[in-house]
């Protein structure tokens, strides 16, 4: 039975944007943290990324080592990937029966996110959704701006 109490922060980060920000929140709400991994890391560049997601979608994920069933609460931050949520997270969201979970979403991007959130919704069928937080990056890497 899942527990509205029992919080989870769960969190995909390949250059380490969403990672810094989800470990301050788990810090803050005092919750447990889970990263996704896949099973075969990416490379730190766009285009080997983008390659590699058309040849594998939804890539292996290393199995979590929370039962995500536990909890009723979960925080799930991910950066934009071409729009839409990364190959890793599409993988862990497929594993996981979403109804009754309500989700606490942010996503580090560049600025370019309109359809991710709905993209989002839709792959967690049953969920209760809290607006999205966005946290926009620039190309040197620093944060510009946290949207709503
Ligand atoms: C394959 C790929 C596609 C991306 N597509 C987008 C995009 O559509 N819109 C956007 O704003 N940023 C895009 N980005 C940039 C990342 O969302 C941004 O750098 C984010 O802060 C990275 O978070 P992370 O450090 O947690 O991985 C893309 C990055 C990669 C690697």
């Amino acid at each position: 039975m899942s527990n509205d109490t029992h919080i989870l922060l769960v969190y995909y980060s390949l250059t380490g944007h969403t990672e810094y920000v989800a470990k301050l929140i788990a810090r803050a709400v005092g919750c447990e943290i889970e990263r996704i991994e896949p099973l075969i890391p990416y490379k730190h560049s766009k285009e080997l990324v983008r390659r590699r997601l058309r040849v594998e979608p939804k890539p292996e994920i290393r199995i979590l080592t929370h039962d995500i069933t536990h909890y009723g609460t979960i925080i799930l931050g991910m950066p934009v990937w071409d729009n839409d949520l990364p190959g890793p997270v599409i993988t862990f969201l497929e594993k996981v029966d979403w109804r009754g979970i309500r989700v606490h979403p942010f996503f580090a991007t560049g600025g370019l996110y309109i359809s991710v959130y709905a993209r989002l919704k839709a792959r967690c069928k049953g969920a209760a959704f809290t607006a999205p937080l966005y946290l926009i990056y620039d190309s040197d890497n620093e944060l510009v701006g946290i949207k709503e």
